[in-house]
């Protein structure tokens, strides 16, 4: 089969994405699957681009990006895959997809907005082509931080408190929605964490611990989404758990505990990726605590209507109650990234994985 792999992409994870893509490119087994890379530039742009995994990494603290990887710019938006002009993916913002017909199937390692929150999976349910992960409604419920939380609750599952503060009341009445955030603080206490209600890899959110620093976290947030949220900081371990999407259904890797980085406020972007916080997998839980995990990382996984994959993230509460904090319906897949690691240590090696979800997404 023609596998797509799409990585890149209008969302601040762009340069995330393209690392995991790399290590999706190297894992792919060639003597199966003929594999297009396919890249997305920050501004929409669609590409072929040379199939250099080893070009697609972390170097000198810095992601690498689609635009030093295209092959070719000419003519704008696209290149055909070959010479016979075997249009492969086109695409340009504002038009229709032409051909992506030609490919079996897409792999669209793509993170945050425009790649993970529908949009992309939309286009692709209209141009019928199969697609590796979750559909249109999963991906966007699992992109907005508030409508997750809603699916969530409604499905039993335990949230920590949050607010939510959203476009037209800070516009309307700014110093109400800020009133609202201190009397959540009154109530919840400092810190709190204040983040765009759309993004990801930590991007946008900024911990804070006083009134002092509350303003420039809300402009902060608001940059990458008008809709923000503000969470309580929840007292306990950060505990995560990959599902996989079997033949016979959906089933939870072993967990993993990501313990508080001693050189970050919280495991933020340069702790996840740049100083790469060194995650225990598995965690240290009791029995009962790791099959309660592993339960519940399925029924989030069911909740919210996943398919293929899903990493959800929980804290177990010094209380010992696992509260989730979120699901990422296309969780980071980089060589250090957890929901790799979670699997090997369960018995299923990288290119077993992403054998497993092109399959998964073919049957
Ligand atoms: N959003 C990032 C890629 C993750 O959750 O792994
Ligand atoms: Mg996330």
């Amino acid at each position: 089969p023609r596998v797509a792999v799409v990585f890149g992409g209008r969302s601040s994870e762009h340069g995330i994405s393209v690392v995991t893509a790399g290590a999706v490119l190297r894992a792919i087994d060639r003597t199966k699957y003929e594999v297009l890379p396919i890249g997305i530039t920050r501004e929409g742009r669609w590409f072929l681009t040379a199939d250099e995994p080893e070009r697609m990494a972390i170097t000198d603290r810095r992601t690498p990006d689609v635009d030093e990887l295209a092959e070719s710019r000419d003519g704008g938006v696209v290149l055909p895959v070959d010479p016979a002009n075997r249009e492969v993916v086109y695409y340009e913002p504002g038009s229709v997809p032409k051909a992506l017909g030609e490919v079996d199937v897409v792999f669209p390692v793509l993170h945050g907005p425009y790649g993970e929150d529908g949009t992309l999976q939309g286009l692709l349910e209209l141009s019928g082509v199969p697609y590796v992960g979750a559909g249109v409604l999963a991906s966007a419920v699992g992109q907005d931080k508030e409508y997750m939380k809603r699916v969530f609750t409604s499905f039993g599952l335990k949230v920590g408190p949050y607010v939510v503060i959203r476009p037209r009341e800070w516009a309307q009445d700014e110093a109400a929605a800020r009133k609202k955030i201190v009397d959540f603080a009154g109530e919840h206490g400092w810190p709190l964490f204040v983040k765009p209600a759309r993004a990801g890899s930590s991007i946008g959110i900024t911990k804070v611990d006083d009134l002092a620093g509350l303003d420039e976290a809300i402009a902060e947030a608001q940059r990458h989404d008008p809709k923000i949220l503000v969470e309580a900081a929840l007292r306990g371990r950060e505990i995560e758990c990959g599902v996989l999407e079997f033949e016979d259904g959906p089933r939870a890797s072993v967990p993993a505990e990501i313990p508080p980085p001693d050189t970050h406020a919280y495991y933020d972007f340069d702790a996840k990726y740049i100083d790469s916080t060194p995650g225990i997998v598995p965690a240290p839980l009791t029995p009962e605590e790791t099959a309660d995990v592993r339960r519940l990382a399925v029924e989030a996984f069911d909740a919210a209507s996943c398919e293929g994959l899903v990493r959800a993230d929980f804290f177990l509460t010094d209380e010992g109650e696992f509260v989730i904090n979120e699901i990422n319906t296309m969780p980071g897949f980089t060589p250090i990234s957890m929901y790799p690691k979670m699997w090997q240590e369960t018995g299923i090696g990288y290119p077993e994985l992403v054998d497993r979800l092109i399959q998964a997404a073919l049957r």
